[in-house]
């Protein structure tokens, strides 16, 4: 099969396989390593300080020269408001509490938030030549700027009509992230409930009505699916789960192998961890916010109150208690190194 097409050429990379940007998942190391090998990795930095965007990028530079997409967060920030938390408050430290974990901290809700605005000199001066986003769409100064660059922008679409607003925004490529996707939904527009369509219709409504080239995201994970996903239109893969347990991503081990020995409907939508919908294998933790009854705060408040208990929870390697972002394809979740996943893959699409 011949993997070279409009994306390959215009990205300058090999085969039209992007590694997801995986927050909490990803290391510099996996995205060199599949840049390294061909693909392209991408470099997660939603939300994290300018100081550790640059470091991370820098770190990554270090690893590879081959193109690689930088990841970030385009979602507006709420404002903290001690009053509303004090429900969800009193039950995480009553969890904390009976489970031996950190409760939030006094100032936990004072954590500093960075937006994208605030990573965006780094991207210019870094000269980042491919800017994926997820969770809305930089306002229009900043998408300006980072157009001026000349670097590829990658949003991110749950639905047609969310597609269909990023290309009115001038954005070039569209990530489709299906409903069976690990993670966070990109999900933005506020006068649409929750779009949960399956990766098959979403990737085909779009092809079928925008001109624009559309990466497939969502239970991607062999060779097969690589291929199916290309037949309806996509012009690339974008793949996530079936790194997680790779020797380079920074899971802890425990999380790693519920990933491996999960099954289709191990993993629930929840808003339990950061206030916002994402997918991941259901756990105590999300059981009890879920069953308490108490809304969580708004993303990513939600997230910072629990920080420290997640914390903890991850360093005694206690799956119960933290985030598994994982995707309903868990089938060929492997613990062995990134690139060997990749060439596997490969390898599966070609003798299809
Ligand atoms: C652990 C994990 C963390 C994720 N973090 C991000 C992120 O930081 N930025 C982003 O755009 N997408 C993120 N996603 C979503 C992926 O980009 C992608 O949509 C998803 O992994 C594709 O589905 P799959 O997991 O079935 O391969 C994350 C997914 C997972 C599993």
């Amino acid at each position: 099969m011949t993997w070279t097409n409009d994306f390959t050429k215009q990205l300058g990379i090999e085969f039209p396989i992007v590694q997801a940007p995986m927050l909490g998942v990803t290391s510099p190391q996996m995205v060199a390593q599949l840049s390294n090998a061909g693909a392209l990795g991408s470099l997660p930095v939603g939300g994290l300080s300018p100081d550790k965007t640059l470091a991370l990028i820098r770190q990554t530079k270090t690893l590879t020269r081959k193109p690689f997409a930088v990841n970030l967060f385009a979602n507006t920030l709420p404002t903290p408001r001690a009053a509303q938390a004090s429900q969800m408050r009193e039950f995480l430290t009553t969890l904390a509490r009976n489970h031996n974990l950190a409760a939030p901290t006094a100032d936990a809700l004072d954590t500093p938030m960075y937006s994208y605005a605030d990573q965006l000199d780094i991207l210019v001066s870094e000269k980042i030549s491919v800017i994926s986003f997820t969770f809305g769409i930089p306002d229009d100064a900043s998408l300006k700027t980072l157009k001026s660059t000349g670097a590829v922008l990658i949003g991110t679409a749950t639905s047609f009509r969310e597609a269909a607003v990023l290309q009115e925004k001038g954005v070039d490529m569209i990530t489709a992230q299906g409903i069976e996707a690990g993670g966070h939904r990109g999900s933005f527009l506020d006068d649409e409930p929750l779009p949960q369509v399956g990766l098959i219709s979403l990737v085909s409504e779009i092809v079928h009505r925008l001109p624009r080239p559309v990466l497939a995201a969502g239970g991607i994970h062999d060779g097969k699916t690589i291929r199916a996903a290309l037949m309806l239109g996509a012009q690339a893969v974008q793949i996530g789960t079936a790194f997680i347990a790779c020797t380079e991503s920074i899971a802890i081990p425990s999380y790693k192998s519920a990933v491996m020995n999960a099954t289709g409907t191990d993993t629930a939508l929840t808003r339990a961890f950061t206030g916002r919908w994402a997918r991941g294998i259901r756990n105590a933790f999300m059981n009890e916010v879920e069953n308490s009854g108490i809304a969580p705060l708004p993303y990513p408040l939600q997230a910072s109150l629990n920080a420290a208990l997640r914390a903890s929870a991850q360093q005694r390697d206690d799956k119960e208690f933290t985030n598994l972002w994982a995707g309903q394809s868990t089938v060929n979740v492997q613990a062995k190194p990134a690139v060997e996943i990749l060439q596997q893959l490969i390898q599966e699409a070609e003798a299809v």
